[in-house]
């Protein structure tokens, strides 16, 4: 039985066509979510079909800031429900997952069957979200990837004081004009974005075993900079970027 799980993010739509009967993933792709959050599902399934043949999808799910914008699914389910499903079935052990979206972040905690025990989202400040990343990308004319790599060869830190994303933005002319290297900026910028998740953790009983999921989960740098703070080892899904969808795919 094939499912279609559907993820429409605030920056990027997911989808993941999963084989219920062998628990396995048979397609997953990603594209920027358009104005149009329904053509950004479309041109996905197009690219399924053009590559899997005209399969036959049993039951659908979609999740994600734009799921009310989506009407053609049998089933709506929350972001915090879908990640949590997501990451026990890859993780069963796992007790808390952080995700960090382009837009929003959330702290989830698991009880040992894998449903939501408790969970804290921060959807008002882009400091700790993937925006900063974006932002300083853009100022340290790097790609996403290239800040991770550039942050991991930082050799001092440099403490950022802005707690906005647009005060930060100001901070970081500042410091290039002070001759600081990109890489303890691009470090700098990790540690802040760190702290900020760890902060969010404080309420919940956070307990390890911990997944990080999302697009940011990409960046090899911010997720030591989390274990760092956390003094625990951070388990990295495969493609840590299409987990909400897969656990939309499961919930179907
Ligand atoms: N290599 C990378 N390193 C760090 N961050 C990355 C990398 N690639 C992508 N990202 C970040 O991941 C974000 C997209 O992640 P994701 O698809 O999980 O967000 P979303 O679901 O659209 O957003 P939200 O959950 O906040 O609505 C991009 O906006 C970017 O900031
Ligand atoms: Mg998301």
């Amino acid at each position: 039985m094939h499912k279609l799980g559907i993820d429409i993010g605030s920056r990027n739509t997911k989808i993941v066509l999963f084989d219920a009967e062998h628990g396995k993933i048979l397609f997953s792709a990603y594209h920027a979510t358009e104005i149009s959050a329904s053509r950004s599902v479309d041109i996905l399934i197009d690219k399924m079909k053009q590559q899997l043949g005209n399969i036959e999808i049993a039951t659908s799910c979609v999740t994600g800031y734009g799921r009310k914008l989506y009407t053609a699914a049998d089933k709506v389910k929350s972001e915090i429900s879908c990640h949590a499903k997501a990451c026990h079935h890859l993780f069963p052990e796992a007790r808390t997952v952080i995700d960090i979206g382009g837009q929003d972040s959330k702290v989830i905690t698991l009880n040992p069957d894998g449903s939501v025990k408790d969970f804290l989202m921060n959807d008002k400040c882009a400091a700790g979200t993937g925006r900063f990343l974006e932002m300083t990308a853009i100022r340290l004319q790097c790609n996403l990837d290239q800040l991770s790599e550039l942050a991991a060869l930082s050799d001092s830190t440099i403490p950022l004081g802005s707690t906005c994303v647009v005060f930060a933005e100001s901070e970081i002319i500042g410091l290039l004009a002070e001759g600081h290297s990109v890489a303890n900026i691009a470090r700098a910028v990790n540690m802040s974005i760190a702290k900020r998740i760890f902060a969010q953790m404080a309420p919940l009983q956070c307990e390890a075993p911990y997944v990080f999921t999302g697009g940011v989960a990409q960046s090899q740098d911010l997720a030591l900079c989390i274990a760092k703070l956390l003094d625990k080892h951070l388990i990295i899904p495969e493609d840590p970027e299409t987990t909400g969808a897969l656990g939309a795919a499961i919930l179907a």
